[in-house]
């Protein structure tokens, strides 16, 4: 079984980001043969400052390793570092229709935030499905907004297959647990977009800054405070055990405790529960030659997995086959 997934190095991955979907794609890799990439291709969509983009796919790099993307066992590389997928997202475009991609709710939401809508924007479900097909992915871990690109994705390769035979293998998404929508300093979802994060592997004093900055209401310190309704109780609770959570339930309904201390003890928990990552993150932002070598190594692997079917779709259409092509006349 192949698991596959992508994220977007848009900005600094954030607490909503690890909880709802990193943690998540780090398990997976113990039990299946698992493919995670940068999805760098697609953040330029939005990201167009190139300074911008290549620190934010070295910061998704580190991120993912430090948290535990383990390399011997998941490939790890850089969209754009495996070339079939450009040429296949077109070898699909070439059976999308135009009104399957009109129905994709994410471009029309984006498009209404103002974001240009250039083709790059409008043809994403394709290339997000060229990243699926071309390495025979089984099984692909997404968040619910990404669900209606692995239909789409299903679609093409239905269409592709009805046309040029069965050529291509149908995934199936796997919904991320996001039950816990995990809430933002101003009590909504933690979101980029609503520049309201809080970063993975920001200094002590900025974390500490960051999580005082949590909005609160305004009741008095010796008045008791409902832990349900705070966004400093929900967050403490993706850190702690049942019994620290209960502990902290208790001081907020007996009163006399005010938000600052919650807040206090909310930091220190999320300061402890990433002082390994965070540890491993400076040793291999020390050491980017590794970090190369692991991406290079995961985007050799992927390669040799597209090259293969990329030649089964190439012929499949009435293509040449890249491999008597390259053998014969370049050899580079
Ligand atoms: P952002 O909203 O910050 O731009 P992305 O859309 O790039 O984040 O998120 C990548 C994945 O991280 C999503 O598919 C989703 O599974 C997860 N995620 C993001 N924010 C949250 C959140 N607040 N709670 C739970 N999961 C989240
Ligand atoms: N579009 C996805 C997102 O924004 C990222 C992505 C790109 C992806 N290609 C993919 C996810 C392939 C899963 C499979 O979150």
């Amino acid at each position: 079984m192949r698991v596959l997934s992508g994220i977007q190095p848009t900005g600094r991955f954030h607490w909503g980001n690890y909880f709802g979907a990193i943690r998540q794609y780090i398990d997976l890799q113990n039990n299946e043969q698992a493919f995670y990439f940068i999805a760098d291709l697609h953040a330029l969509t939005t990201v167009r400052e190139p300074q911008v983009l290549r620190q934010n796919i070295q910061d998704a790099a580190l991120d993912l390793l430090a948290l535990g993307l383990n390399p011997d066992k998941a490939a790890l590389f850089r969209q754009s570092d495996v070339p079939e997928v450009s040429e296949l997202q077109w070898l699909l475009m070439t059976v999308t229709q135009m009104s399957l991609l009109e129905k994709c709710v994410s471009y029309k939401d984006k498009k209404a935030k103002g974001i240009p809508a250039d083709a790059g924007l409008f043809t994403y479900p394709v290339l997000m499905a060229a990243d699926i097909l071309l390495y025979d992915s089984d099984l692909v871990p997404v968040g619910g907004d990404q669900i209606q690109h692995i239909e789409v994705t299903r679609d093409i390769a239905q269409r592709f297959n009805s046309i040029f035979g069965e050529v291509l293998v149908l995934p199936d998404a796997k919904t991320l647990d996001e039950s816990a929508k995990v809430p933002g300093v101003d009590g909504e979802k933690m979101s980029k977009s609503y520049g309201n994060t809080i970063e993975l592997f920001p200094g002590e004093k900025p974390l500490r800054k960051r999580i005082m900055s949590i909005k609160t209401d305004t009741t008095p310190v010796e008045s008791p405070k409902d832990p349900d309704t705070s966004a400093i109780y929900q967050l403490y609770q993706l850190f702690a055990s049942p019994d620290e959570q209960a502990a902290l339930a208790v001081k907020y309904k007996k009163g006399g405790m005010g938000y600052g201390e919650a807040k206090e003890t909310l930091f220190r928990a999320a300061w402890v529960h990433f002082a390994a990552a965070r540890a491993r993150r400076e040793q291999l932002a020390a050491d980017p030659a590794t970090v190369e070598d692991i991406l290079r190594a995961g985007a050799r692997r992927a390669r040799e997995k597209g090259a293969e079917v990329l030649e089964r779709v190439r012929t499949a259409c009435g293509l040449t086959s890249r491999k008597a092509f390259l053998n014969a006349d370049f050899r580079v």
